[in-house]
């Protein structure tokens, strides 16, 4: 760490904690992972968006969400008259887990151990964003942030307490959209994923 650590204002901002983070051995991810992948957004954010961690194409860019479920995500917003660039998104988990399969990275599932290593940076994000509203994107986000208390499938579109009082908004992950059993599952859940995030809307006021 640095030779003299300041304290205050500018100690305990998120740019300063982001870089801590660049050089995390908490878990063993970092060793085959490209990039630390942060949160992203304005440190004043009134809603805070967690996600699993990162993909292959968000380990190479170092940024949350800018591949396929990003897009995805981009695109339920925009039509739940959510404005992306005013939340603050990031992850549970930070760094990319994966297992090759000759060129291809296979996204793989971080575990608890992983997962709670990794709750050290959320709770710093969560402690300095200072979110009205935590979205918690599918079921190792809501591990992450609420134990095994919540359950996806049966809280979704819930508005629930958390620990340290923060409302958080419960809803699936988007890439779940791109496993639809068909077309018509496929337009509902897309729907009812929209539905969930239009709540979002009277926190950003
Ligand atoms: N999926 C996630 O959960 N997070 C990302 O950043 C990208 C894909």
């Amino acid at each position: 760490g640095p030779a003299f650590e300041t304290t205050g204002a500018e100690g305990s901002s998120i740019s300063r904690v982001r870089e801590e983070a660049e050089s995390c051995t908490r878990c063993d991810l970092y060793k085959s992972a490209t990039h630390l992948v942060f949160g992203n957004g304005p440190a004043r954010a009134k809603v805070l968006f967690v996600g699993e961690q990162p993909g292959d194409r968000e380990d190479q860019a170092g940024q949350p969400f800018v591949g396929p479920a990003g897009k995805l995500l981009d695109r339920c917003l925009d039509e739940a008259g959510i404005d992306r660039d005013l939340c603050y998104v990031t992850n549970a988990v930070k760094h990319f887990k994966f297992t090759p399969r000759g060129k291809r990275r296979i996204h793989s599932k971080p575990n608890t151990g992983e997962v709670q290593a990794c709750a050290w940076w959320l709770a710093a994000e969560l402690r300095l964003i200072k979110p009205a509203l935590v979205v918690a994107l599918g079921a190792t986000a809501l591990y992450s942030l609420l134990g095994r208390q919540a359950k996806v499938m049966r809280d979704r579109g819930q508005i629930l307490n958390s620990p340290n009082g923060v409302p958080m908004l419960v809803t699936i992950h988007p890439s779940a959209l791109l496993r639809s059993r068909d077309r018509a599952d496929a337009e509902l859940n897309r729907a009812r994923f929209i539905e969930d995030l239009r709540k979002i809307a009277d926190f950003l006021e």
